[in-house]
């Protein structure tokens, strides 16, 4: 089964299409056994509202890919949801692979990659190893933080019209033709996610971060087409996670 249509049958199972992004501030090295009983602890309380838990640097760098990180990967699995890597997977193939490899052997359903580094001796070689596997690659359209303007916002000349485009457009056409399951679009940029739906239509699904903390509105963000809103300090930093991402799920639901 797809990446896809997995994440399909994970939002159905939990109705909710909220990804939780499991990040942290900085501990000290000594403290690690404590950020991994925080990520436990608060995923105990917040998965019934959840489809999927996003994991970034935050907690792979001071857990560990074979030690803490497939520990929670396996309560993450366990309570029915999909785990995904946001690993912004951007180097030569060869590399790009080894480090998929890695991450699917800690039990990871998929990654987040850079579309920058385009497909020959780019990306091929992890969507190869992805589809091999029967696992999933997100692309990068556009990301929440305001800098994204200078990258996936910039003009461009399409190599196929020659007309003046922006970047993210075709970023969006080649997560269509590389056969991605997802498009990464920040919430923090509404009028984007629309033109990006425009090309993907419900062949691509959407992710959006950047809700709350970043400043964008989860329901904006769907009415314009994101398909699943990834969210991270807005519940973890709640002084109660589960009722901010019930609330949260509640609130896109039928829209
Ligand atoms: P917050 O706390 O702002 O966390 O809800 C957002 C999470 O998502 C990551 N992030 C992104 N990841 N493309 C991505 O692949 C993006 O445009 C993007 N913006 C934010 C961020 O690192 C954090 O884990």
């Amino acid at each position: 089964m797809s990446f896809k249509i997995k994440m399909q049958e994970a939002t159905k199972g939990k109705d909710s299409k909220i990804v939780l992004a499991l990040d942290f501030p900085f501990e000290s090295p000594e403290n690690r056994d404590k950020v991994l009983a925080k990520a436990q602890s608060i995923l105990k309380v917040v998965h019934p509202y959840i489809c999927a838990v996003k994991i970034n640097h935050h907690l792979v760098l001071p857990l560990g890919t074979f030690d803490g990180i497939r520990r929670l990967v396996e309560q993450i699995r366990g309570q029915g949801l999909l785990a995904i890597m946001d690993a912004k997977v951007n180097d030569i193939g060869n590399t790009n692979q080894v480090i998929a490899e890695y991450y699917y052997s800690a039990g990871f359903d998929a990654l987040i990659a850079n579309p920058f580094v385009g497909w020959e001796e780019g990306l091929k070689p992890l969507f190869d190893v992805s589809k091999r596997l029967d696992k999933g690659v997100i692309l990068l359209c556009y990301m929440s933080h305001k800098g994204a303007s200078e990258g996936y916002g910039q003009t461009i000349i399409d190599p196929e019209t020659h007309m003046q485009t922006p970047q993210y457009m075709l970023f969006a056409r080649k997560a269509l033709m590389w056969g991605a399951d997802g498009a990464v679009v920040g919430a923090t940029v509404p009028d984007k996610i629309r033109e990006i739906k425009q090309v993907l239509g419900q062949h691509v699904p959407i992710y959006s971060p950047g809700v709350g903390a970043q400043g964008g509105a989860a329901e904006t963000a769907v009415k314009m087409g994101a398909d699943y809103l990834i969210v991270g300090r807005e519940i973890i930093s709640a002084s109660n996670p589960a009722v901010v991402a019930r609330r949260l799920s509640d609130s896109i639901k039928g829209i």
